[in-house]
This record gives structure tokens, C-alpha cells and sequence, in this order.
């Protein structure tokens, strides 16, 4: 399988790092063996070799902070104007798409996997934008051209939640997912409690890759409300948009008002919820008996009400370096299953 990476930030090193350390162990489990061929960044260069690039090379480049540093190799493609540019006019198996996330325009993310379609590629994307706006007309243009998307990473990284709701609980009805589907405000909030500032703690949230690249988007509650939208697409089949829904943050959240809280056997989490009828994301003040309250740091936790089972619940990482990474590794292992039969 030859991969084509969008993005080469914590998320796409992320993976690379899990390809190369698991290279044997997913060869001899699973006669898995990918190669990255293209790698496109923004600002800091493009990468092509059809041969297959070098793991190595690329995450010493990733550690440099610029695609300059990988050395020249025979086979070498550096000229490209963009990467759109890579996308129609380099092959690959699948195109994963892991720029940074747009989450009110989709783009430029979009037209990647717009182009990805047009030339024949399977799309796997931890960028939550198309999944949350637009994914519908994508998704139809994906069946049309008999290409498989898989989007497992965009909500609660490497757990599977995606996965959980449509492929496990498959037959069953989901009538609503609820639960905690951000990262970085799950960690500020859990660490505001152990007594950290705001500040710091949003910083520390930044460091350990939990953030996005613009962090206001997880602190102002957009983040938890694309994630929304992802599950009235994936869950619901039904498209929104961030205005159809009501989003809070955690911005206005003071020292004193978590004292407030844990003094009042209380805890405050930034809840999100879809159900057939739209969705919403909410901080509240959880009583210490409600299971959520008891999510902390960057893990998340969302519960499915069903009809045939009550409510199931997966709870794990929602963030960070390889848990995302091991979300594409899973969508990649699953075309793999699909194409290599
Ligand atoms: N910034 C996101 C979070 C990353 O904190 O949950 C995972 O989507």
C-alpha cells in the first residue's frame, strides 16, 4: 500500500513513527507493509519518491522542522507547487489527510480529498473538517468513484468510536452519543483542579500535542462541537452546521468556580451530545456520582443509547501523538483488509 501524507505535524510523525517501529509486527500479523511515498506540508516542503521515501530520514526532517532536511536519495521528487500539485499528479494507494483542521471553511483539507477521489485514492483523514461540514456530497462522491473513506482519528483519537458506532453496535440503533470528545479542555480542566493556572495549563495541553494548531478552537468549545457534527454525520446521517448548533467553552472558567465545584462534590466537564434531533456542547457541573465526572486528563468517554443493547460506553485517549496515529494505523489495517482480498 502506498501512502500519500497531507500534513507532517505531531499527527502525521505520529503515524510515521508507528510504521516504522511496528514494521515488522504489522508485516508478519496482519502482510501489512505500507510505504509512504509523497509527504506535503504547507510551508516546510514536499517530498515524492515512488520507490517508497525513508521512515528514518523523514522523522529526522520532522525533528528539524522542515522536509529540507531529508537527504537527497535516488528517485527524489522535490518540485511541486503545492499540495494539490502532489495529489493529481503523483500516485498512491490512499491519501491521509492530516493538515491542520479547518473546522469552519473545511479547507484546504477538502479539496485534498476531493482531488484524492478524482485520482483513484482511498482517503483516510484525522482532519476534522470535511468529516463535519460538507462530508455528505464527499461521501457520495467517494461511492461514486469506489473509494473508500475512514475517518476513525477525528473523534476520540485511536478508541474507537467511529468504529464503535457504526461497524460494532452496527444493527443496533443509536438514539443518542454523549460524553467527552476534547482532549485538551478535559486536561485543563482536570489540572485547574490539581491547581495549575489556566494559562499553564493550556500550554502544557500544547506541549504534549493534545492542542490544535490554533488552540482556540478546543478552548472555545468548537473542537468538541465539529466533533458534533462528525457524529450527526457518521451516527445520524444527518448534515449541520456549527451555527445549528449551541457551543460553550471553558474561556470563562475561574480558579474560584472549580474550588466551587469540588467543594459541592462536583465536577465541571465540557459535555457534547448528538441525537436524531441536532446536538449541543455544554460545561456543567457533574455530580460525583455520574460516571463522566470521572474522566480525566486528555482521556474521553462517550456513551451510546441504544435500543438493543442500553447504553455502551468507550472510554480513552482523545488526543496526543501516537493515540491519533494508531487511529489511522487502524483505518489503514481496515482498507488493507478490504483491498488485499
Ligand atoms: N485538539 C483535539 C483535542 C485533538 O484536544 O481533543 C483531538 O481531536
Amino acid at each position: 500500500m502506498k501512502l500519500m501524507l497531507i500534513g507532517f505535524g505531531v499527527v502525521g510523525q505520529g503515524l510515521v513513527m508507528i510504521l516504522h517501529d511496528k514494521a515488522d509486527d504489522l508485516k508478519t500479523r496482519y502482510g501489512f507493509s505500507p510505504q509512504v511515498v509523497g509527504v506535503a506540508t504547507g510551508s516546510r516542503g514536499i517530498l515524492y519518491n515512488a520507490n517508497g521515501l525513508s521512515l528514518q530520514k523523514l522523522l529526522g526532517a520532522g525533528q528539524a522542522g522542515t522536509l529540507a532536511h531529508y537527504p537527497d536519495e535516488d528517485g527524489l521528487e522535490r518540485d511541486f507547487v503545492d499540495a494539490l500539485d502532489l495529489i493529481q499528479n503523483r500516485d498512491a494507494d490512499v491519501l491521509v489527510e492530516v493538515s491542520p483542521t479547518n473546522i469552519r471553511t473545511a479547507m484546504p483539507a477538502m479539496q485534498h480529498l476531493q482531488e484524492a477521489i478524482a485520482t483513484g485514492k482511498h482517503i483516510v483523514t484525522a482532519n476534522k473538517g470535511p468529516v463535519a461540514i460538507g462530508f455528505k456530497a464527499l461521501l457520495q462522491q467517494a461511492k461514486e468513484a469506489n473509494v473508500h473513506i475512514r475517518y476513525e482519528s477525528t473523534l476520540m483519537a485511536g478508541t474507537p468510536a467511529i468504529a464503535t458506532g457504526l461497524e460494532t453496535l452496527a444493527g443496533s440503533t443509536i438514539q443518542s452519543a454523549r460524553g467527552i470528545v476534547n482532549g485538551t479542555t478535559n486536561y485543563i480542566l482536570t489540572e485547574m483542579e490539581n491547581g495549575l493556572t489556566y494559562d499553564d495549563a493550556l500550554s502544557r495541553a500544547q506541549q504534549l500535542g493534545y492542542a490544535e494548531t490554533d488552540p482556540t478552537a478546543d478552548v472555545e468549545g468548537y473542537d468538541a462541537a465539529a466533533k458534533v457534527l462528525i457524529m450527526l454525520n457518521a451516527f445520524f446521517g444527518i448534515e449541520a452546521s456549527l451555527d445549528d448548533i449551541d457551543v460553550m467553552g471553558i474561556t470563562s472558567i475561574t480558579p474560584e468556580a472549580i474550588l466551587a465545584a469540588t467543594e459541592a462534590n462536583e465536577r465541571y466537564k465540557l459535555i457534547a451530545s448528538a441525537t436524531p434531533q441536532g446536538g449541543q456542547v455544554k460545561l456543567v457541573r457533574l455530580p460525583l456520582n455520574d460516571p463522566l465526572a470521572h474522566v480525566k486528563g486528555a482521556t474521553n468517554a462517550l456513551t451510546f443509547e441504544t435500543d438493543l443493547m442500553g447504553d455502551v460506553t468507550v472510554m480513552g485517549a482523545g488526543a496526543g501523538q501516537q493515540e491519533t496515529g494508531l487511529g489511522l494505523l487502524a483505518d489503514l489495517l481496515a482498507i488493507h483488509r478490504i483491498v488485499s482480498v
